[in-house]
């Protein structure tokens, strides 16, 4: 039985097969979650990271955890919010359904995202929101594999937001 969860949590605590980074394009490190699971990881993250030669928006590469409790770390680039008439929410769409299709392909089960483009990168929180729900939503409803999908969110926005979303998605008998 597939699950969703929403949890206030430092992502690089947690004892998932993958955590999602919230990257930029050289994947050469930054701020954010990308340091956060950068310093937890350790050195050698960085290393395999310039082995992989960059990563476009919208697209998911993976590596090794590492020193993370979680052995793998999927790393993918969010859109950097431009108005929305850039093709944002479908960049930032492929993050999620990439991200999901390379962990199933991995032969993952579960993965832990932050919200992706949320802070950085400036993506309306609510907007983001609806689209992370939507697509993994979507993608667990239509493939196997991933038996456990966590939100770890550091902001309280996010975690209201997130929350509303999946309860709107999961209607009333939630
Ligand atoms: N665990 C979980 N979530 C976190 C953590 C953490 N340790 N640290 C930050 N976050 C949250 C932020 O609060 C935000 O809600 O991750 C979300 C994404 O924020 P950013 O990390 O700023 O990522 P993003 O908006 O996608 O911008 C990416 O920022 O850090 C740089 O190198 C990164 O250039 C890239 C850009």
């Amino acid at each position: 039985m597939s699950k969703i969860e929403i949890l206030a949590t430092d992502i690089t605590q947690l004892r998932v097969d993958a955590i999602v980074n919230a990257a930029n394009n050289s994947l050469l490190g930054g701020g954010g979650v990308d340091a956060a699971i950068h310093a937890a990881a350790g050195p050698a993250l960085l290393q395999a990271c310039k082995v992989l030669q960059g990563c476009a928006t919208g697209s998911a590469k993976i590596t090794p955890g590492f020193a993370l409790a979680a052995p793998y770390i999927i790393h993918t680039v969010g859109p950097v919010w431009r108005g929305g008439r850039q093709g944002e929410a479908q960049l930032l769409a492929a993050c999620y359904r990439n991200s999901l299709k390379l962990a199933s392909e991995q032969g993952l089960r579960s993965i832990a995202f932050p919200a992706i483009s949320c802070g950085v990168y400036g993506y309306p929180i609510g907007a983001a929101c609806e689209i992370a729900v939507a697509e993994v939503s979507h993608f667990m409803a239509n493939h196997g594999g991933i038996e456990e999908v966590i939100f770890a969110c550091f902001n309280g926005e996010v975690k209201t937001q997130l929350s509303q979303c999946l309860a709107k998605r999961q209607g009333p008998s939630s």
